[in-house]
């Protein structure tokens, strides 16, 4: 695996890579890398011939600046993991360089970014789909994949690359839970024992609630502080604080 630190050596490795004629796939990540991240890059490694994975905690969509400086950031165990799925590339951007233009440049939505997560967290789209199209610029891979436990950041980036006539396709790939069906995230190391034993109830709860109103009503009992439950999309969306920790989850309805 080789690692590219800068925009100019990924560049060129794509340039190799469309030279060879060989298909590229691309999973763009914060690190702290779990199976869900990992079921993304298999999913690369069986659709496209050559797979990057960035990492790059992405300043612009923090909203919370705790939030930033508690992310976590195991880059050795990584990388390790990404050489051990024979990951070909591992692309590990600076800020300084992908934010040269002091981000004066941003993409903005007007629709699907003003429901769910956007109320509460102002600005984070705006920065989530800017590292997007800056990513899937250096990158331009065939396919780049995400998970759809970000559902709404899912269906933003292909409202995005439609918008932009961006050619790279972008893939949806399901939920990885752990066994007791919480969602897996990087966030999840940062709970409690205690928090870590209720946090699987907002995924039981979206499932089993008769509504809404109801799955509110539930997780408040329960000790969530409940940020939103909402349906759109035959889905039904929850985000949910324990302690300081936000969790999202999603499920078909
Ligand atoms: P991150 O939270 O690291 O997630 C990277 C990718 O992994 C996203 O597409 C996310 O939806 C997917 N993912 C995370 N947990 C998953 C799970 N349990 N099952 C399936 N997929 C899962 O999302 C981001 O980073 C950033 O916003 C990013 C797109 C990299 C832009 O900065």
């Amino acid at each position: 695996m080789r690692a590219i630190e800068s925009v100019h050596n990924m560049q060129s490795q794509m340039r190799d890579w469309r030279r060879e004629g060989v298909t590229v796939g691309f999973v763009p990540t914060m690190g702290a890398l779990h199976a869900g991240h990992l079921a993304l890059v298999e999913r690369a490694k069986r659709e496209t011939e050559r797979v990057v994975v960035s990492i790059f905690v992405n300043p612009t969509q923090f909203n919370d600046p705790k939030d930033l400086e508690h992310y976590p950031r195991p880059l050795e165990k990584d990388l390790t993991l990404l050489s051990s799925m024979n990951v070909d590339g591992a692309f590990l951007p600076q800020a300084r360089e992908m934010y040269a233009d002091n981000y004066n440049y941003a993409v903005t939505e007007r629709e699907l970014s003003r429901v769910l997560c956007g109320p509460t967290r102002p600005g984070h789209f705006a920065g989530m789909l800017t590292v997007v199209l800056k990513l899937l610029n250096v990158v331009s891979a065939d396919k780049a994949f995400f998970g759809q436990k970000d559902y709404q950041q899912l269906k933003l980036i292909q409202g995005m690359a439609r918008a932009f006539f961006l050619p790279t396709e972008i893939v949806g790939c399901a939920t990885v839970r752990e066994t007791d069906g919480l969602a897996m995230s990087s966030r999840n190391l940062m709970l409690t024992a205690e928090q870590r034993q209720l946090a699987p109830e907002i995924y039981k709860t979206l499932k089993s609630a008769r509504s809404k109103e109801d799955a509110v009503e539930t997780l408040t009992r329960l000790g969530f502080r409940v940020d939103y439950v909402e349906e759109h999309w035959g889905r039904r969306f929850a985000a949910a604080f324990l302690g300081n920790v936000r969790l999202i989850d999603n499920v078909e309805l």
